[in-house]
Order: C-alpha cells, then structure tokens, then sequence
C-alpha cells in the first residue's frame, strides 16, 4: 500500500481543480456508475504510465478511455463502425465499454500496445462534468490495486492506494456496483468480451444474438480478464449448494443471495432480501469488502440466479474463487 493520502474532495462541488490536476498529468480517482475509476489524461503517455505504477497493474492491461459525451467518440476517432455506433447511440451514457480501432492521438501504452482501444461515456454526471471540464479523453481502470477487490466507495479507493492517487472525488456509493459490460461490435455478431453492469440479455435485445467469449488466464480476450481477479485479500471459495456448514472452529465469513444461511458463520453479508439481482450487483463487492475487514479466515460465497446482471456477479465470484488454493 502506498504511503500518505490524497485529497479527498467532493464531487457535487467545484471540478475545476480536479479537472486541471488531471490535464495537468495527474492521477484523479471519481465516480461513475460501476465503479470508482483512477483516471489519467489518455493523451499523456506519462500520465496513463503513473496508472499503471499507482495500480500495480501489467503492461499487457489495456485500460478503457473514459469521454464526456457520445458525439466525442466520432471526434477522436473519425470513422466508428456501424455496430459501434449503434450501441453507442442505444447504451451511452451507460455500463458499456465497446472496441474501437486506436486512434494517432492515444498512445499506445494507453491500449498495451493494441491497435484497438476500449470506449466508454459513464452515466454518471460528476464523472462527465469531471471529463468535460478537463477537455481531454480520460484513461481510467478501476480504482484499485490489480488483481483486488474494485472500489464502489471513495474510502476504498482512499484505502488501497492511499498517496499513489493525487486527488479523490468523493460522489458517494456507485449505483452498479460492478464493471460495465464489454462489447466487441465491429464484426456482423457483436461479442461480449467481459460480461458487466448491462446485461447481456439487453445487449440481444437491441442487436440479436451475440457471442460471449470470455477470457481465463491462458488467454484473455479482454486482457485484463485473467481468471485470478477481482479478489478479496480472505481466500474466497464458492458454496457447493445444499452443502451444510462445516463446524470445524474455523472462523469463516458467508456472502449469500437473499436467504440468512443457518450455522454458525463469524460474518454474513446478505446482497438482497428481495432477491433482486441488480440490488446484489450493486452491493457486491461492498459486501466483499466488509467481509474482508470482519477477520475471517475464510469466505463463502453463494453463487447468485445466473441471468441478467446475475450472470456478471457469478462471473467476479468465480474469478475471486480462482485465487484461492486450498493448503495442501
Ligand atoms: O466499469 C468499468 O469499465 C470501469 C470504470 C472505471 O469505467 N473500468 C474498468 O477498467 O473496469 P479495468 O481496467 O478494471 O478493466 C478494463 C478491461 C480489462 O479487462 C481490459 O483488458 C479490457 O478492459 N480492455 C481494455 N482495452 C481493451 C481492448 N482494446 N480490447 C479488449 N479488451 C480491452
Ligand atoms: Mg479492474
């Protein structure tokens, strides 16, 4: 963890200095509607480098580049395929990310080296006004150290990487709670590359069927898509379900759906009483993070109704799983 502290500021107030601190080479955490994103100027090779040192992220990671507006995209890249556009007219500003080719004036570390690069324009108007008045695109990943837990709070962000980020504005609890969905859709059949925020189910509904490739740690489609990922510092293991607690003295937490599990767990974090998936995606790695801090040895997580955003959520559980090796 990095020394010192950023500034905290708030995002209802003045964004005329974060927006300078981030044209200005600097690293500025905000809010969007997934997650809290560690934004660098995508123009600045030096900037988007300091992402990478603050986020001990690889190289290999493209990061996605954030713009204020859908009528920027045409801008910075001139020509967008059909089905980009499409989407993009459909979806922004949203929980959508789509691929596009790299244009001359983003430096090729922003993309890892790819010839295409990762769109989106958050629905989130402080992270929009955030861009606006920086008047540059914004290169940003999640706010956390890579590989762990993404921040839907401020005060996670504050706590994984402390003074490595210069600026944090504060615009209270993300409303998704888990990564947008990304989209491929330069070709005839659109192919989700990282399921998200928006789910699948309404992606088919605007284009028809699409493909879901998703990435494991031999071969990530979305670089960043390793199969180890998203992980609690407490090694997480998914619940065989109709498996009974184990009483064996050990100090576990419990991450379930809707339903307060019997036995004896040190912590349980319910997602949502209502059993409403969207409400479980939001409170997702919140709930996670809260478990991490409760000083348990282990945490088990039940697997969420696997549709609709529940399918996104499954998919942060297992990669979380994927982490963990039982001793032994
Ligand atoms: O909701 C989100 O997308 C959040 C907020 C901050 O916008 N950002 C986010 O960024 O989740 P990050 O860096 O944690 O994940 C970016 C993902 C990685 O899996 C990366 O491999 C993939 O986007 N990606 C970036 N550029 C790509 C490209 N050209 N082709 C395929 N995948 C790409
Ligand atoms: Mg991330």
């Amino acid at each position: 963890m990095s020394t010192g502290s950023p500034r905290v500021l708030p995002a209802e107030g003045d964004l005329t200095e974060a927006a300078s601190v981030l044209r200005t080479g600097g690293l500025v955490a905000f809010p969007t509607e997934t997650v809290y994103g560690l934004g660098a100027n995508a123009l600045d090779a030096r900037a988007a480098a300091r992402i990478f040192e603050a986020k001990a992220r690889p190289s290999f990671d493209p990061l996605i580049t954030h713009l204020a507006d859908a009528a920027d995209l045409e801008a910075l890249v001139g020509v967008v395929p059909a089905g980009v556009a499409a989407l993009a007219e459909r979806f922004w500003p949203g929980p959508l990310t789509l691929i596009v080719d790299r244009p001359e004036a983003i430096p090729p570390i922003v993309t890892s080296g790819l010839a295409t690069m990762a769109v989106r324009v958050p629905d989130n108007e402080y992270a929009r006004q955030l861009i606006a008045t920086a008047g540059v695109p914004v290169a940003a990943p999640s706010a956390n150290r890579f590989g762990q837990l993404s921040p839907t709070r401020a005060e996670h962000v504050v706590r994984g990487l402390g003074g490595a980020v210069d600026v944090v504005l504060d615009g209270g609890p993300t409303r998704c709670g888990i990564e947008s969905t990304i989209v491929d859709a330069r070709g005839d059949r659109p192919v989700v590359l990282r399921l998200g925020a928006l789910p699948v189910e309404e992606v088919e509904r605007f284009t028809g069927p699409v493909t879901v490739r998703q990435g494991s740690s031999g071969q990530p489609v979305a670089p960043g898509t390793l199969a180890a990922h998203y992980a609690p510092r407490t090694p997480l293991r998914l619940r065989d379900v109709g498996a009974p607690p184990v009483e064996d003295g050990v100090r576990r937490g419990y991450l379930a759906f809707r339903d307060r599990p019997a036995g004896g767990w040190a912590a349980v974090e319910v997602l949502s009483t209502a059993g409403d998936l969207t409400e479980a995606a939001a409170r997702l790695f919140e709930a996670l993070h809260r478990l991490d801090a409760a000083g348990v040895t282990e945490i088990v997580a039940e697997p969420v109704p696997e549709r609709g955003v529940g399918r996104a959520v499954n998919d942060r559980l297992r990669r979380a799983a994927a982490t963990w090796h039982p001793a032994g």
